[in-house]
């Protein structure tokens, strides 16, 4: 199993980080344009095998994407990261045009990759990314909801006093501040809802927590998070190549799914050797359906810049 990070910033770098630390390839490289950085952290990644036992081949590259040579899985990280106050659509200009790059570099040396997409404006970015390469939809899947869903349980845990593992909750929508549907009324700590635990003041708070959880942080740290966009990353890449077929939100390609189409989105979908192999459709509520079409509306109206660019 060959996997490739594009992108050798924090959150590549974590994201790889933990794509070594589970051994999830035997080969993994790490690529970026600026000069030195992308072998500089896989040599510093690499020092830290024989001290946590993992056997991952780790090598950097500057932009020589020969390197990424039949790679199964793809994750891109690049582009600028949110600086505080900005949004994640503020970087569409600059990032459409990087995503883009990646993506045919990439399909020339690995054509039948899995690409997942972590760069934000992220909708927008996996639809260019769905757009520009033409590839089967099932290969494109963006990270999103899967990075929300696992803050919107940290969120949850903190109220309850309870594990985040031992919770059952995901985020559908965009990933974007204003666009992401944390749907609290799904949500179970061990199969009993959550709403038994919260009043309605304590469940808004989780909702609007969970939706400003990388705001939050891009505030608190100046630049934007990288340890659980990272992390998330990697459970997906784990999921692709060891077929687990976990339910994960990620944004992709509807087709009806869920009343919308020519839209990349956050719905529950099957995450296995296909990339994402099922969309799981589940009943919203007229106001959970009323928001996921005014997310979708906002996603669009950013798409529609792509078009102008
Ligand atoms: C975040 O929400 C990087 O978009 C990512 O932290």
């Amino acid at each position: 199993m060959k996997i490739t990070v594009v992108g050798a910033g924090a959150v590549g770098a974590t994201c790889a980080d933990n794509i070594a630390r589970k051994e999830l390839a035997t080969e993994l490289v790490l690529l970026d344009i600026k000069e030195g950085f992308a072998e500089g952290k896989a040599q510093d990644m690499m020092q830290t095998a024989a001290l946590l036992g993992f056997d991952t081949r780790i090598s950097g590259s500057t932009n020589d994407y020969s390197k990424t040579a039949n790679s199964d899985v793809v994750v891109i990280t690049s582009g600028l990261p949110r600086k505080p106050g900005m949004t994640r659509e503020e970087l569409i200009g600059t990032n459409a045009g990087i995503v883009k790059g990646v993506c045919e570099n990439i399909l020339k040396f690995s054509p039948n990759a899995i690409i997942i997409v972590i760069s934000n404006p992220m909708d927008t970015m996996t639809y260019l990314a769905l757009q520009s390469t033409g590839l089967p939809k099932n290969r494109i899947i963006g990270m999103g909801g899967t990075l929300d869903s696992a803050r919107f349980k940290y969120q949850l845990s903190t109220h309850l006093d309870c594990s985040p593992s031992d919770l059952n909750a995901i985020v559908v929508g965009g990933h974007g501040d204003t666009t992401m549907i944390p749907l609290i009324k799904h949500a179970t700590w061990n199969s009993i809802p959550v709403t038994n635990f919260l009043n309605a003041e304590q469940q808004e708070k989780v909702i609007n927590d969970t939706m400003v959880g990388g705001a939050t942080l891009t505030k608190l740290l100046g630049t934007s998070a990288w340890y659980a966009p990272g992390a998330a990353g990697a459970a997906l890449v784990e999921s692709i190549v060891r077929d687990e077929k976990k339910l994960f939100t990620c944004c992709v390609s509807l087709n009806g799914e869920y009343g919308q189409s020519d839209i990349c989105l956050g719905v529950p979908v099957v995450i296995g050797k296909n990339g994402w192999e099922k969309i799981v459709e589940m009943k919203l509520s007229a106001d959970e359906q009323a928001a996921f079409n005014k997310s979708a509306d906002a996603v669009r109206n950013m798409n529609d810049v792509l078009k102008t660019l």
